[in-house]
């Protein structure tokens, strides 16, 4: 898919495009190989938005690691966190004792991904961190939320693509851009 998509003529601008998007992932590929040596880390996929991130981070990732997946509910049709987090979808496995990488789409408030990593050291992981594609720290309502691992710090703007959506759409697009207000109105 190139510009030319009519998906493009939603947004007001591309904030990250495919090629910066591939070399960081490689990079931080690279970092997380480094940080695990010798050992066999949970990577885990926080669906949906996380999807494309996640195969393409573990393919740089030189390690025999295990994936798992799982599901957490999103804003649907709005741009907006409600605060209340429900889990869709949970892990196959039993992350006891084990090396749990979160890899999310993108931090926000941190309500979403605090919610999460409290779940998980409950569990009784034996270390978690936290690899983000994006991060919005400006909007941060956790404040001592720690993201071990992201890509690209983006400022307040609602960003579509590359797994994320907006009311499920623009997943597709291989750039990552700024949602147009006018599609979102007041969601
Ligand atoms: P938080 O709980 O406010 O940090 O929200 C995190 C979740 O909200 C992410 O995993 C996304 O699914 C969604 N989200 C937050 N900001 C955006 C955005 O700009 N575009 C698309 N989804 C977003």
């Amino acid at each position: 898919m190139n510009g030319e998509s009519k998906m493009y003529q939603d947004l007001d601008r591309i904030l990250v495009n495919r090629d910066e998007i591939r070399e960081k992932v490689k990079e931080l590929g690279k970092r997380i190989t480094e940080d695990y040596k010798g050992k066999s880390p949970v990577m885990v996929c926080i669906l949906k938005g996380a999807c494309m991130f996640f195969t393409d981070l573990i393919r740089e990732v030189d390690l025999p690691l295990s994936i798992d997946f799982m599901a957490i509910s999103s804003y649907g049709k709005a741009t907006k966190t409600s605060g209340v987090v429900r889990v869709l979808k949970d892990l196959d496995q039993d992350v006891l004792g084990k090396d749990v990488i979160i890899v999310e789409d993108i931090v926000d408030t941190g309500v979403t991904l605090s919610y999460l990593m409290e779940m998980l050291v409950h569990r009784g992981a034996a270390s978690l961190k936290v690899a983000a594609l994006l991060d919005k720290t400006a909007r941060r309502k956790v404040p001592d939320l720690k993201v071990d691992y992201v890509c690209f710090d983006i400022p307040d703007a609602f960003v579509v693509g590359y797994g994320l959506d907006f009311d499920q759409k623009y997943r597709n697009l291989p750039d990552i851009g700024v949602l147009s207000p006018k599609v979102y109105g007041d969601a």
